[in-house]
């Protein structure tokens, strides 16, 4: 089912909805972390980072983060999608897919045709959901120790 939204570039004034939706789809608040996430991806004005919010009626019903970043770990420029989050009375509703294809779209215009993101193996609707969205395993591996 397609529902009327609108999907544009978060401005400041976003930052309270997207702490809240955080925080109740992670169960776990982090103000100070959505306050530099703002500095760095709403505030500045850098064409390759991106935070765009969903927005129906006028309530932020979700958002999705990325920016283009370049040869960490080897890798040519690419996109990476690290938060995608959708209001959990929003679900199901094509929210998030169209969050997808919005950033993706807008990565893809600033020249990149790779997008990357992370998903917990215990996340199995997120892992569904990139799944739907075309994503594959990729040519990397997480390596972890305790320090
Ligand atoms: C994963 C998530 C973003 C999906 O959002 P959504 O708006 O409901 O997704 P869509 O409606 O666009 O679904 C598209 C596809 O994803 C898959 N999908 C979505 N929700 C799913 C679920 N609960 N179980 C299995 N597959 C699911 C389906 O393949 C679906 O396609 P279909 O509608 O043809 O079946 C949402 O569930 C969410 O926000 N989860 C929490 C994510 C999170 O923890 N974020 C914090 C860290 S970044």
């Amino acid at each position: 089912m397609r529902v009327n939204l609108s999907i544009r570039a978060a401005i400041q004034s976003d930052l309270e909805s997207v702490i809240a939706l955080d925080h109740v789809t992670t169960r776990e608040a982090k103000p100070g972390y959505w306050r530099g996430i703002f500095a760095h991806y709403v505030t500045g004005s850098r064409k390759d980072r991106f935070f765009l919010v969903a927005e129906t009626g006028d309530a932020v019903i979700g958002f999705v983060v990325g920016e283009i970043r370049a040869w960490e770990f080897g890798s040519p420029p690419c996109g990476w999608v690290f938060a995608l989050t959708v209001s959990p009375h929003a679900r199901e509703m094509s929210m998030a897919t169209r969050l997808f294809e919005e950033i993706s779209g807008q990565m893809k215009r600033v020249g990149v045709s790779i997008v990357r993101t992370m998903v917990s193996l215990e996340d199995a609707e997120t892992m569904s959901f990139f799944r739907g969205m075309g994503m594959r395993s990729g040519r990397y591996i997480e390596l972890k120790s305790q320090i």
